[in-house]
């Protein structure tokens, strides 16, 4: 009994901290592997008001079913017709974009393009026109060309607001965090490694220095290549049902939830993110994963990558030739 009081009171306690401002937050692709527990987690998250949630096929069934969770955020789902998508990004002051295809084992994120692509492009269309002040949250792969995407549509609408288009990258800062805590027998919360670049294999190039870690040889090439292939060791564990969805799920709702607490006045919230970057533009590289400083507006400050040693170097030489490529091709689609 007195632990069921403890629970009422710590709620209430979050609820009233959170209760300033309505947030809504829709969740596109929210009937799928990620969609779903993603969207559960929203529904646990108190500063959300009202979650809308928006899938080809599904959406309104996730919706009542998570809408019975005791919490206070209503919450609706969307389907194609009858302007469904129009409504669900109404107001929004999130939209997640899990929509889209995942890997099979023996493919790369890459060759998912054709499919997501397509798929990204509409739905930015659709955010450009019903919710043109949302910050856009992109989870969908690839996750360097999509965003590009999404910056191409918002430009041809005229609505392009670079602090408020983010690729999800927080999934390699996890990963990075939980792979060091096994290796050093560490606390895992007590872990925030730092990753930069883009979000695929030599693209992803974690900062264990900055840490204060020094492992060298193969323990840090095993360490570098785990980071760089965690999404691969899922994929290929799950053999052809999918890619990761509720660690990924976990990752795109603390991103989630730290947008919201910079949004409702939190001070020094920083996640690294692929953003609009002025770090590597001459060397044309637009968009690039650094420590975000978040804040009311979105991106409040980007930092710089800091002090890293020759041998992060040399990774990070390789992420930027990839990482190039992906964005060309982001940004070559067609947005008519
Ligand atoms: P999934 O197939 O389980 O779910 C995708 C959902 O999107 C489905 O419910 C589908 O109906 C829906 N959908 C498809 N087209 C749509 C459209 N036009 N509008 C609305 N909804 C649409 O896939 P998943 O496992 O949830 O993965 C989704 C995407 O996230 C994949 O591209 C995957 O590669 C990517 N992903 C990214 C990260 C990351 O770190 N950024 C991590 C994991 C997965
Ligand atoms: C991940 O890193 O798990 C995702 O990008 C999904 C994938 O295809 O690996």
């Amino acid at each position: 009994m007195a632990s069921r009081h403890m629970f009422g009171a710590v709620q209430r306690r979050a609820f009233s901290a959170s209760a300033k401002q309505a947030s809504k937050v829709s969740v596109l692709g929210g009937a799928g592997g990620i969609g779903q527990p993603l969207s559960l987690l929203m529904k646990l998250n108190p500063r959300v008001t009202e979650l809308a949630l928006y899938d080809i096929k599904g959406g309104p069934g996730v919706a009542a079913d998570i809408s019975h969770i005791n919490t206070k955020s209503t919450v609706k789902g969307y389907q194609p017709d009858a302007d469904g998508l129009k409504q669900c990004l109404a107001g929004s002051e999130i939209v997640l974009i899990p929509a889209g295809v995942p890997r099979k084992p023996g493919m790369t994120r890459d060759d998912l393009f054709n499919t997501n692509a397509s798929i990204v492009r509409d739905l930015a269309k659709a955010v450009a026109d019903a919710a043109p002040e949302a910050n856009v949250l992109v989870i969908a792969n690839p996750v360097n060309s999509t965003v590009p995407i999404c910056a191409e549509i918002f430009k041809s609408k005229g609505v392009y607001n670079p602090k408020r288009l983010f690729g999800v990258t927080t999934l390699d800062v996890v990963r990075a965090s939980r792979f060091i805590s096994q290796l050093k027998s560490t606390d895992p919360a007590d872990e925030n490694i730092t990753v930069v670049g883009g979000h695929s294999g030599a693209t992803i190039v974690p900062l264990l220095s900055q840490a204060g870690y020094s492992l060298e040889g193969k323990e840090l090439d095993d360490f570098v290549y785990r980071v760089q292939f965690g999404g691969d060791e899922v994929v290929k564990a799950k053999d052809g049902a999918g890619s990761a969805t509720l660690s990924m799920a976990m990752a795109g709702a603390r991103f989630a939830e730290s947008l919201l607490k910079a949004a409702q006045g939190q001070k020094g919230v920083v996640e690294p993110t692929f953003v609009d970057s002025p770090l590597y533009k001459s060397d044309g590289i637009d968009f690039f994963a650094s420590k975000v400083e978040l804040g009311p507006s979105g991106v409040e400050k980007i930092l710089e990558v800091g002090k890293i040693t020759p041998y992060e170097e040399k990774l990070l030489d390789a992420c930027k030739t990839d990482l190039k490529k992906n964005i060309e091709k982001g940004k070559l689609v067609s947005v008519g």
